[in-house]
């Protein structure tokens, strides 16, 4: 079983390359079927997730060609199996996408009910009501979800809560229905944009994405793009909170400033300068943190895949804190983890209260799930004395080489697999 080990303690600075964003990947490599054409996909993260939903592809029949970490070429014209199977998907959450790319274009698809982080409920209701309201017939059956329709027709569709993967996965479908589809309360997240984007380029007709209400006008078919996908806004805030936590200063490059800067104006209210390029954003942190209250919301409001690193921050802040989180119920499973550090966090309903203590102390903790393990990995590089951090496949579902990264920064830690490697480690830290 693989562990980060980390000495703690050291100020990160440098400069670190943001990879393409994982949640839009997701969508956009399941969107990518929807043509028989070839289509080449490019600023992919390499991360677990990805891989996981390429090769679920390849076993529906989809030609999947990795030219290079970063880029690949997916041809969707011989699927013949309308099926996802269990085994391969039941991990993450996008599988669900399959069910709008292939419900869009072959107008038929059975799909597992989604896995992912265990951050609460996470129902796909708004989903199932979108494709219905579409003219499909939805049916879940022995875990899977059904999805058939003689032909999709374009329909009105109010989502009840403000949900990112239902908006995508409803666009997709609408993207090949008959007539004009319009999605009100829709998610404005910049990887609901990305995936509108793509698809436009592969001619379907989306107007609006970005604001909370969407009109498709549905096309017949779809055909070949090249695409290269937006950079990851919570692998680059994460890496803003490293600096911040480290006393640091770090430049993100590769990012598009504007979508950070929900990340970005919580870092000056706890006293960090922030300095924006065009495509950088530079974080530097030289005084002691300060409190503040933070409460999740969707886009453009502080993203909840945040959520775990800002109370990192704060949780060594000076004063009390508040972080609400409004977006998944369960998601403050981590805070026992950083108690063993010595935070002083009550969690009571969806509010975490938190009084700063000033500094961490280095433990053997375990990661609850992706961002929360990320967090974990950033109180540790703050942290005094040595850190070993459990569970780290959850980590690898999202970031990229995230310790080689993490070391070009000057962290010291480091990726082991046994107790010899441990001590090696050990050995060489003093
Ligand atoms: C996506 C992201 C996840 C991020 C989340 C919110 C992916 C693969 N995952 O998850 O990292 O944390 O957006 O930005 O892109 N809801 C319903 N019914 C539904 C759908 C959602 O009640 O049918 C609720 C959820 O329980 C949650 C809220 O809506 O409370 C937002 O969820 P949603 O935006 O759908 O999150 P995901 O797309 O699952």
């Amino acid at each position: 079983m693989e562990q980060y080990v980390i000495k703690g303690g050291i100020p990160l600075v440098g400069e670190v390359e943001i990879g393409g964003a994982k949640n839009a990947a997701l969508a956009i490599l399941a969107a990518a079927i929807m043509t028989n054409e070839t289509v080449l996909v490019d600023n992919l993260p390499d991360v677990k997730d990805i891989n996981v939903l390429l090769n679920a592809m390849t076993e529906i029949g989809a030609r999947v060609e990795r030219l290079d970490r970063h880029t690949a070429k997916i041809n969707g014209a011989l699927i013949g199996d309308f099926s996802v199977e269990y085994e391969s998907i039941k991990r993450i959450r996008a599988s669900y996408y399959l069910l709008g790319a292939l419900l869009g274009k072959y107008k038929r698809a059975q799909v597992p009910l989604p896995g992912g982080c265990d951050i609460g409920t996470r129902p796909i209701d708004q989903h199932l009501k979108g494709f219905r309201a579409l003219g499909a017939e939805v049916k879940i059956e022995h875990g899977f979800i059904i999805a058939e329709a003689a032909r999709l027709r374009g329909s009105h569709i109010y989502l009840d809560v403000v949900s990112v993967g239902a908006t995508i996965n409803i666009m997709m479908a609408a993207s090949m229905a008959d007539g004009n589809t319009v999605i009100e309360n829709a998610a404005k997240e910049p990887h609901v944009v990305d995936v509108a984007n793509f698809l436009n380029s592969m001619g379907a007709n989306i107007k609006g994405a970005g604001t909370d209400v969407i009109r498709i006008r549905g096309v017949e078919s779809l055909h070949k793009t090249e695409y290269s996908i937006i950079p990851d806004q919570i692998e680059a805030g994460t890496f803003m909170f490293a600096a911040a936590v480290t006393k640091g200063d770090v430049t993100v490059k590769n990012v598009i400033p504007k979508h950070l800067e929900a990340t970005t104006a919580k870092l000056l209210e706890i006293g960090c300068e922030i300095k924006e390029l065009d495509d950088a954003v530079r974080v530097v942190c030289s005084k002691g943190l300060k409190s503040t209250n933070v409460k999740t919301l969707p886009y453009p409001g502080f993203p909840t895949d945040m959520q775990p690193q800002i109370t990192v921050a704060l949780a060594l802040a000076k004063g009390t804190s508040m972080v609400t989180e409004s977006i998944f119920e369960n998601r403050f499973k981590y805070v026992d983890e950083l108690a063993r550090m010595g935070a002083d966090i009550r969690v009571k309903g969806n509010t975490a209260f938190i009084d700063g203590v000033g500094r961490y102390t280095g433990a053997q903790i375990c990661t609850p799930d992706l961002r929360a393990g990320a967090a974990l990995v950033i109180a540790g590089l703050a942290a005094e004395g040595l850190t070993i951090i459990d569970d780290i496949h959850f980590i690898e579902r999202g970031y990229e080489r995230f310790e080689e990264k993490l070391q070009s920064l000057g962290a010291q830690m480091e990726k082991i697999s046994s107790d010899r490697e441990l001590q090696k480690f050990k050995f060489k830290v003093g």
